[in-house]
């Protein structure tokens, strides 16, 4: 996909579309004044008239009537250079990016040094570019009688620059990285007919044996024998037969320490007899965000493959209602032996979750990361711009927030005061509510969490609002984002 140039003449550049950046102040740097030059002044011409946009990530396509090798630039307006950093830059070429998708544009180059500034050095940006890329040209799968037709996609991307090896290099990790949350998209997007726990463990196979994972899958016997109760009450619902899916990345053999991502596996969620509403329940066949962003977290990492060792759990199973489902009042005993009252069946990621972190526990972790579509109270609190995140370690908690600002996906952390963990205790017949009411439900089930991870340095990450976008954005069309893929990549990556 990715190819740098490093010694290029306008003449050569072979591409449909030559993406070039433009500052507010600052106007064309040397390389663009040299495309100029070749196209007999028009750019300086074309700003005269004022013909460039003159708002950020706004471009205008000029074409080059055969003077240079590139048949058209997208000239993109970057706004004021010394604001310009890796999130502008991603926005920007992302806008690029989505144009090219819409125009299916097959071959691109972008004049790489017009994008740079003080700060933002060409490797940061040649990633910038190959994320920004990946990201925006993700092609949504649909089921229409034409949707299967084969479109022309972008397969060619050239970066021209001075340099060659590491810019090929970090375009092509920056590649990687989008891939990873297309990845959890792709998951996320899929209708719950068609991604049932055995098909998300298939889907977990696959990537296993691409980067040579270890791979196992309980089932329901192991988990009847294992005591897995809090997992097996909710898929006690459903036809589908819940699994346990487990992977294990060994970059660092040298020690047993190993980080383990827990992700809520609910390829569909009804509610159980607490019923959902209709209107909204479709969109429950995306109730396995959590775990869709670890694997493409692990993807990433079989890419990366950093000195360090990650364990990944995924609690699968649907959540309806049959003559045998979980009801209000019943009583479950975890893993790790406490017994929790179901108060309200629809609050069951919590319950998957607490014998996926149990079990992450006895595996060893040395620190856990759980990922969940688990409240509606976190879009309230954070609508579909910022994770929400529960913790009880703050230097976990500090590492796991600088990579999202890294990775521009925002994470916010609530509070975690005792009193909150008091309302889980409220149960006259187990040890936990699993339900204890709309105050504070963000934090009560992110606490809920906690009370299995006990000592373990842990941080629980609500996606229930970011997992998934309304409308179209630069980085993507409306559906899923394939949030935290990227950032629990990055987090393992930064550390080793
Ligand atoms: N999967 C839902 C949470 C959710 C809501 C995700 C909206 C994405 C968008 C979760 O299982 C759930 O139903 N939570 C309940 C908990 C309540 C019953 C305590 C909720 O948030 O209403
Ligand atoms: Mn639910
Ligand atoms: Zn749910």
């Amino acid at each position: 996909m990715f190819q740098v140039n490093g010694n290029w003449t306008t003449k050569q550049m072979s591409e449909e579309v030559l993406i070039v950046g433009i500052w507010k102040k600052e106007g064309f740097v040397e390389s663009v004044k040299e495309l100029d030059k070749a196209l007999k002044g028009q750019l300086t011409e074309l700003k005269k008239q004022n013909a460039f946009p003159k708002k950020q990530g706004e471009m205008t396509s000029v074409y080059t009537m055969g003077l240079i090798g590139a048949k058209r630039l997208y000239m993109v307006h970057l706004g004021e250079r010394k604001e310009f950093g890796i999130e502008e830059l991603r926005n920007c070429v992302s806008k690029a990016g989505k144009r090219l998708k819409s125009e299916r544009v097959e071959r691109a180059g972008v004049l790489l040094d017009s994008f740079i500034t003080d700060t933002l050095t060409l490797e940061n940006a040649a990633f910038g570019v190959g994320e920004a890329i990946s990201l925006s040209t993700y092609e949504k799968r649909t089921y229409k009688e034409k949707s299967n037709e084969p479109i022309k996609t972008l397969a060619h991307v050239t970066l021209y620059a001075e340099e060659e090896n590491a810019l090929t290099q970090q375009s092509k990790r920056g590649y990687t990285y989008g891939e990873g949350a297309n990845v959890a998209r792709k998951l996320v997007n899929i209708p719950g007919n068609m991604l049932t726990p055995t098909d998300l463990a298939e889907e977990a196979k696959a990537i296993a044996k691409t980067y040579d994972f270890y791979y196992e899958v309980l089932e329901r016997e192991d988990m009847e024998r294992l005591g897995m109760g809090a997992l097996l009450g909710v898929a006690q619902g459903s036809d589908q037969p819940p699994k346990m899916i487990i992977m294990r990345y060994e970059g660092n053999p040298d020690t047993d320490d190993v980080t383990a991502f827990v992700g809520k596996g609910l390829t569909f969620d009804a509610g159980g007899y607490s019923l959902k509403p209709a209107a909204n329940m479709h969109t429950m066949k995306g109730d396995m965000g959590g775990a869709a962003a670890v694997l493409g977290a692990m993807k990433i990492i079989g890419e990366e493959k950093p000195k360090e060792n990650v364990l990944c759990v995924i609690p699968s199973s649907e959540n309806l209602v049959n003559g045998s489902a979980v009801k209000p009042g019943d009583v479950l005993r975890a893993l790790n032996g406490k017994t929790i009252e179901v108060r309200n069946t629809d609050a069951e990621g919590r319950l998957i979750l607490a014998d996926g972190v149990a079990y992450a526990k006895q595996l060893g972790a040395a620190r856990l990361i759980d990922v969940a579509t688990l409240t509606g109270a976190c879009v309230v609190a954070l609508g579909d711009v910022t994770t929400g995140a529960v913790s009880n370690d703050e230097a976990l908690m500090d590492a796991v927030i600088k990579a999202g600002e890294k990775t521009g996906e925002p994470v916010w952390q609530f509070p975690n005061n005792k009193a909150y963990e008091k309302m889980l205790k409220t149960s006259d017949v187990a040890d936990l509510n699993n339900a204890p009411g709309r105050a504070g439900g963000s934090i009560t089930a992110g606490l809920f969490i906690g009370v299995f991870a006990e000592n373990t340095p842990w941080v629980h990450l609500d996606i229930a609002g970011t997992s998934s976008q309304s409308n179209d954005s630069n980085l993507g069309p409306a559906g899923a984002t394939g949030v935290m893929a990227r950032t629990l990549a990055r987090y393992i990556v930064d550390r080793g």
